[in-house]
């Protein structure tokens, strides 16, 4: 069995520390056990131009509009893709992970087959965690999106094993004068093996419930006077004592989520992307009326021709 780290703090900085504390305690358990720091990769960010998804939606094999040797995002994905377990380890940069990891998520698109682009929804079984640190307690978008990459990373498929955040640890390195958190991550990668050594399909969650029991986060939205789990979609009301909200009254299964066959196929379906797919040609692109293409073409000539960009001064 192989775990990956990805490390996206500081060299031999506090998130660092406590991922190689969770690597330390796999490799103990039998596993492989690797790690990067994605700072030392170089990942153009995705400039939102489709291919990666008309090609999935053919069924065709996905790739980008940068070639693989334009950058290591390739490279990444292929550790990933040999990877049994995966654990992010992060800092807080104001209240969410650093933007890299978003930006290695936003390209991992293009190196994933999304389920249900190739009439299948089985995947890989395999199993992520997340270690957080801020310096502060300014947190709150932190693990929910933490959570996310990991999740999505592997296929969008509900598999988070464990999750610890720390706060108020600022200087580089001071979480080795606490030996609770120490001691915490090294649980975090038996936890990560032991859900990795399960026989059963379903992966049991070990860290700190959040307000979400599918996911685990604790952000929610209100839609249609209803509450949702802002990361899994999970639906249900609230549950309000002395006029105070006390719970949540969670009403459907963890088929009723993102991280579901129907989540995705949801996700795919023509009512949520409100446009026709040109099953036809395919599905490569959407189906518009003739009146609507030459609105959008002449909106599209109109607004290009109005304010120039300004471009970065280089030498
Ligand atoms: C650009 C930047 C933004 C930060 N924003 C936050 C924040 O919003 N909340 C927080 O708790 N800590 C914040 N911090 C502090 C780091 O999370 C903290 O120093 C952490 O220990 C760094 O982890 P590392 O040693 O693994 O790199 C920020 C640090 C930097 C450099």
């Amino acid at each position: 069995m192989k775990v990956l780290g990805i490390a996206m703090g500081r060299r031999n900085g506090n998130s660092e520390i406590l991922l190689k504390h969770a690597l330390k305690a796999c490799e103990e358990d039998g596993a492989e056990v690797s790690f990067f720091r994605l700072h030392d990769y170089h990942i153009n960010p995705c400039t939102g131009c489709e291919l990666c998804t008309k090609l999935g939606r053919r069924h065709e094999e996905r790739h980008c509009m940068y070639p693989w040797d334009a950058d290591d995002t390739r490279q990444i994905a292929d550790m990933i893709e040999a990877a049994d377990g995966l654990i992010l380890a992060a800092p807080a940069y104001h209240l969410m992970p650093p933007g890299i990891g978003t930006v290695m998520l936003n390209r991992n698109h293009c190196c994933i087959d999304v389920p249900g682009h190739r009439g299948d929804y089985s995947f890989k079984r395999r199993v992520c965690a997340s270690i957080g640190v801020g310096g502060s307690d300014w947190t709150s978008l932190f693990m929910p999106i933490l959570n996310f990459i990991g999740t999505e990373m592997l296929g969008s498929t509900m598999h988070l094993a464990d999750q610890m955040k720390l706060h108020r640890t600022p200087a580089v390195g001071m979480v080795l004068c606490n030996k609770e958190a120490l001691d915490r991550a090294t649980q975090l990668g038996h936890n990560v093996m032991t859900e990795l050594k399960r026989e059963e399909e379903v992966v049991v969650y070990h860290g700190e419930e959040g307000m979400c029991p599918i996911c685990h986060n604790s952000i929610v939205v209100i839609r249609n006077g209803r509450m949702a789990c802002a990361i899994c979609d999970y639906e249900g009301d609230p549950v309000i004592e002395d006029g105070k909200i006390k719970s949540i009254k969670w009403d459907c299964g963890i088929e009723g989520t993102r991280w579901s066959p129907h989540g995705n196929e949801h996700h795919d379906s023509e009512q949520f992307t409100s446009v026709k797919f040109d099953k036809e040609a395919g599905g490569v692109g959407y189906v518009f009326t003739e009146e609507q293409q030459k609105e959008m073409a002449e909106g599209r000539a109109k607004w290009s021709k109005y304010l120039e960009p300004v471009m970065p001064k280089r030498k």
